[in-house]
């Protein structure tokens, strides 16, 4: 089945996030993956944007800008990417025109080191300044992780950040599935007003 006419089975919030980016991303947009991990994220972003668009990818550990890299390359989107092998919270140094859209899967990288995770301070940091740099309309999405060690420090940070934003500003919306356990991931979408 061609994947326009699949059915998305909503299994947690990645393919919630996926879902939404659908909506959101337009060809030629800028977007930003702020944590690209395994880059499964990177590559569905690569593809919505397309060939006109461009897209910025960070992520702190080399192990994943090499994983990401080999997958855009794999897909023939990497013309239209510049990955960065340093922290989100750098993300205004290099990106400096209005992006439609930022994504961020927050906790560690699956498959790899455990114990190198997604900072409360360093998070929010990075959130901010994605803020700053959202076109009108466009839109942040963050995956949040509560239940490893550390997550619920950070889900508390993120949480108090996205609940203060001026509601005239900003659209701020909490998704998550109700019919599991209450440290489960969930989804976190903040527009800016149009
Ligand atoms: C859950 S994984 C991301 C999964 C990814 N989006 C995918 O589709 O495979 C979280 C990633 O955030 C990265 N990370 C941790 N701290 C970071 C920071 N300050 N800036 C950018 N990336 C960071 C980790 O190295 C890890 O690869």
């Amino acid at each position: 089945m061609p994947e326009s006419l699949s059915i998305p089975v909503l299994r947690g919030p990645v393919p919630l996030a996926h879902l939404l980016l659908h909506n959101f991303v337009r060809d030629g947009d800028l977007a930003i993956d702020a944590t690209c991990g395994n880059g499964h994220d990177t590559v569905l972003l690569a593809r919505l944007i397309g060939a006109d668009g461009h897209l910025f990818g960070f992520d702190i550990q080399p192990q994943a800008i090499i994983e990401t890299s080999r997958r855009l390359a794999d897909a023939d989107l990497a013309k239209r990417t510049t990955l960065l092998l340093t922290s989100h919270e750098r993300v205004a140094e290099h990106v400096t025109r209005p992006v439609q859209v930022v994504l961020f899967n927050l906790g560690y990288l699956p498959g790899g080191d455990r114990s190198i995770i997604t900072h409360p301070e360093s998070t929010v940091v990075a959130l901010v300044q994605s803020l700053q740099l959202l076109a009108p309309g466009g839109v942040v999405l963050v995956t949040i992780y509560p239940g490893h060690y550390g997550g619920a420090e950070e889900q508390f940070s993120v949480d108090n950040w996205a609940a203060g934003l001026d509601p005239r500003a900003f659209f701020s919306w909490r998704m998550g599935q109700t019919n599991v356990r209450t440290d489960a991931p969930y989804l976190l979408l903040v527009q800016k007003a149009p």
